[in-house]
């Protein structure tokens, strides 16, 4: 049986010749805000987010044609919130997948406008798809409301908000569940409405996404106190001032609530055909080092 980073490899070698022909040839007067756009979309990243409308189109039972332009609204969608959060108003960063940020590169003024080109574009590739119209349909409504602001954008305001003082649980939970959780949300479910599956699919997809989310920025916030920046490709100790998970659990309690929300994500998998993959994706992120 193949290897789990054997499977996401070639899923991400597929994926990657979509997004590097998405904006190719375009021939348009404003050539330096796709190459802005570009810059930062073409610099690698796990592309966990497309990899997951992948794995839960084909647990319904749908091919990866199917799933490919949720794959890439998601992407862009996710690009765009690195950049915007990178800018010197926001988390002022430096590196990001391995490179300097988009601003540093290209000014402020079009690193917002590359943000903004690629989270306009989503919903054309979206609304594009070759797929019957209920489908697209669901898939546009999943995004914006998970992107927007009851979504990301809501949970960035938050975070933002919330750097003068200290956060209770509840509130660090609820401002991880829009900031990271909603765009992995979008990411299954929206792979269930590609692949065809039911409703009660869909309910479960959302939990699985709940629980690998909630993991994901703990180790996030993990990997910014032990981890690397060659391998992570951005600059670590930069939370030290936040409401992280590390500042409300400590390290060893992080890992333990990793690990039990990751069990809980396998245990919502029941509804769906061949899950090793997914079961595998939530054991692999959870030891993640990138
Ligand atoms: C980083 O996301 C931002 C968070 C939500 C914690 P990823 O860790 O998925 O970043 P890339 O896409 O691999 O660069
Ligand atoms: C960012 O969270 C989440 C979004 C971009 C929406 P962080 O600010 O923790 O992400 P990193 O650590 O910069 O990747
Ligand atoms: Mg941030
Ligand atoms: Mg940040
Ligand atoms: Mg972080």
């Amino acid at each position: 049986m193949k290897k789990l980073t054997e499977i996401w490899a070639g899923s991400n070698a597929r994926f990657e010749a979509l997004l590097a022909g998405h904006y190719a040839a375009h021939g348009e007067p404003q050539e330096k805000l796709f190459e802005a756009m570009d810059y930062s979309l073409l610099a690698g990243g796990k592309r966990l987010r497309p990899f997951l409308v992948y794995q839960f189109c084909a647990a319904c039972g749908g091919r990866p044609e199917d799933a490919d332009p949720a794959a890439l609204a998601i992407e862009l969608v996710h690009t765009y919130s690195l950049i915007h959060d990178d800018l010197p108003a926001m988390d002022n960063d430096d590196y990001r997948r391995g490179r300097l940020t988009n601003h540093k590169v290209y000014g402020d003024a079009m690193a917002i406008l590359a943000g903004d080109g690629l989270l306009t574009d989503a919903f054309a590739v979206l609304a594009s798809a070759p797929l019957p119209a209920e489908r697209i349909a669901a898939c546009v409504r999943i995004l914006a409301k998970n992107a927007g602001p009851w979504g990301m954008v809501g949970g960035q305001v938050l975070d933002i908000q919330s750097e003068e003082r200290e956060l209770t649980e509840r509130e660090v939970l609820d401002i991880q569940h829009r900031k990271t959780g909603a765009l992995i949300r979008a990411a299954c479910e929206m792979g269930v409405v590609c692949g065809g599956g039911s409703s009660a699919q869909r309910t479960s997809a959302r939990c699985y996404a709940d629980r690998v989310g909630l993991a994901f920025q703990i180790r996030d916030d993990v990997l910014d106190v032990i981890g690397y920046a060659e391998k992570l490709g951005k600059a670590v100790g930069v939370d030290a001032q936040k409401n992280t998970f590390v500042r409300l659990y400590g390290l060893e309690s992080c890992q333990k609530l990793i690990e039990t929300q990751t069990e809980l994500a396998c245990l919502a998998l029941e509804d769906f055909e061949n899950t090793t993959t997914l079961r595998e994706t939530a054991e692999y992120l959870a030891n993640r080092d990138h």
